[in-house]
C-alpha cells in the first residue's frame, strides 16, 4: 500500500502513514509557466492500493483538479484500488437547488471524484445538511468520521470546565454536540439558526440552561464566523460563564477569528483538516484508526502494510 499527499495533504499524509507504519510517497507538483498544473508520480504503484490525501479547502477548484490529476495518473500507472482521503470536503454545503437553475455542486463533485477512479472515500465531518445519508450522493463506500470527541477532549484537558454544557448552533449540529458531550460526560443542546445570506445568519433566542455554566459551542465549519459570533453573543446574554469554541474545519474566512475573539471567547480550537492558527487537534489518528479498521476487513491490504514495514 502507498500513501501520497497532494499539495493540501502532504502533512496529513506523512502523519497518517506514520500511524499505520508506512512512509508517505511524494508526488512532484508544480506549475507550467502559463499557470497550468504539472504533476508526476515517481513511484511504483502498479498493483498497489494507493491512498491519496488532499484536503479541499480555500483554493477548492485548484485542489480538486489536482486530486483528479493524481487519481487519474495513479490509476493509469496500474494501481489496484484508490482510496481518497479528503478531510475537508468542499462544496458539500451546496447540496440542493435553493433557487431554480443553481448547480448542486455536492453531487457534481461527488460524481467527478468517482468517475476519476476513487474506489473508497474517507472524510471528516462532511457537511450533510439536507442529505440524509452519504449513499444518497455517492455510489462508492464513504467513511464520514467525526472529530467532535477529539475536540471536546482537547478542551477538557486544557481548561477546567465548570458545569459544562455542549451547545450546537443549529439543529444539524446536534450530531457533533452529542458526540462531544458524550466524550466529556456533559449535557448538550442546540440553538435555532436561519441563514439570511452566505455571510449572515440569525440565531433565535431559546431559553437555555446555561446560566453560570461553561459552554462548549461546537460546529463543523467556521467560515465567516457569523454563526459562532451570533451564537456566542446570545449565550453570553443568557448568562453563560464562559464560551469555548470548537470546530472541525477552521476555514476562517475574512476576519472570522478576530471577530470571534472579540466576543470574549477564551479558547477557539479547530483541527488540521484546514491548517490555521487554531488547528491544535490533528485528525491523523482518527483517519489512521479508521483506515486500520478498514484494512483489517480487507486482508490483502494488511499484507501490503506488513510487507512495507519490513
Ligand atoms: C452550516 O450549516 C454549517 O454547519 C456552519 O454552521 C456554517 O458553515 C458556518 O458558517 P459561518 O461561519 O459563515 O457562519
Amino acid at each position: 500500500m502507498k500513501i501520497v499527499g497532494g499539495s493540501a495533504g502532504r502533512v496529513l499524509a506523512v502523519l497518517i502513514a506514520r500511524k499505520v507504519g508506512l512512509n508517505a510517497s511524494e508526488a512532484e507538483i508544480k506549475r507550467f509557466p502559463d499557470g497550468e498544473k504539472y504533476l508526476r508520480v515517481d513511484d511504483d504503484v502498479a498493483g498497489q492500493d494507493v491512498v491519496i490525501v488532499q484536503s479541499i479547502h480555500h483554493t477548492s477548484d485548484d485542489l480538486l483538479f489536482e486530486y483528479f490529476l493524481l487519481c487519474d495518473t495513479i490509476r493509469g500507472l496500474g494501481a489496484r484500488r484508490i482510496i481518497g482521503v479528503l478531510p475537508y470536503f468542499a462544496y458539500a454545503r451546496q447540496d440542493s437547488q435553493f433557487k431554480p437553475g443553481e448547480a448542486v455542486s455536492f453531487r457534481t463533485v461527488a460524481k467527478l471524484i468517482e468517475d476519476v477512479g476513487t474506489s473508497e472515500l474517507f472524510s471528516v465531518d462532511m457537511h450533510q445538511h439536507r442529505v440524509g445519508r452519504v449513499s444518497d450522493v455517492f455510489n462508492i463506500p464513504v467513511h464520514n468520521l467525526t472529530a467532535a470527541p477529539l475536540l471536546a477532549e482537547y478542551v477538557r484537558s486544557n481548561t477546567p470546565l465548570e458545569r459544562p454544557v455542549v451547545i450546537g448552533p443549529d439543529e444539524e449540529s446536534e450530531q457533533w454536540a452529542l458526540a462531544a458531550a458524550n466524550a466529556i460526560g456533559a449535557d448538550h443542546d442546540v440553538l435555532e439558526k436561519k441563514r439570511l445570506t452566505p455571510e449572515k445568519v440569525q440565531i433565535f433566542t431559546r431559553s437555555l440552561a446555561v446560566q453560570g455554566r461553561d459552554v462548549l459551542l461546537i460546529d463543523d465549519i467556521i467560515s465567516t464566523g457569523d454563526t459562532i459570533v451570533t451564537a456566542t453573543k446570545m449565550l453570553k446574554e443568557q448568562g453563560a460563564r464562559r464560551v469555548i469554541i470548537a470546530c472541525t474545519h477552521p476555514i476562517l474566512a475574512y476576519d472570522a477569528l478576530a471577530r470571534i475573539y472579540a466576543t470574549g471567547a477564551e479558547i477557539v480550537v479547530g483541527t488540521d483538516t484546514v491548517p490555521s492558527p487554531i488547528s491544535h487537534v490533528s485528525v491523523a489518528p482518527l483517519i489512521a484508526d479508521a483506515m486500520m479498521r478498514f484494512l483489517r476487513s480487507s486482508p490483502t491490504l494488511l499484507e501490503y502494510v506488513a510487507d512495507d514495514r519490513n
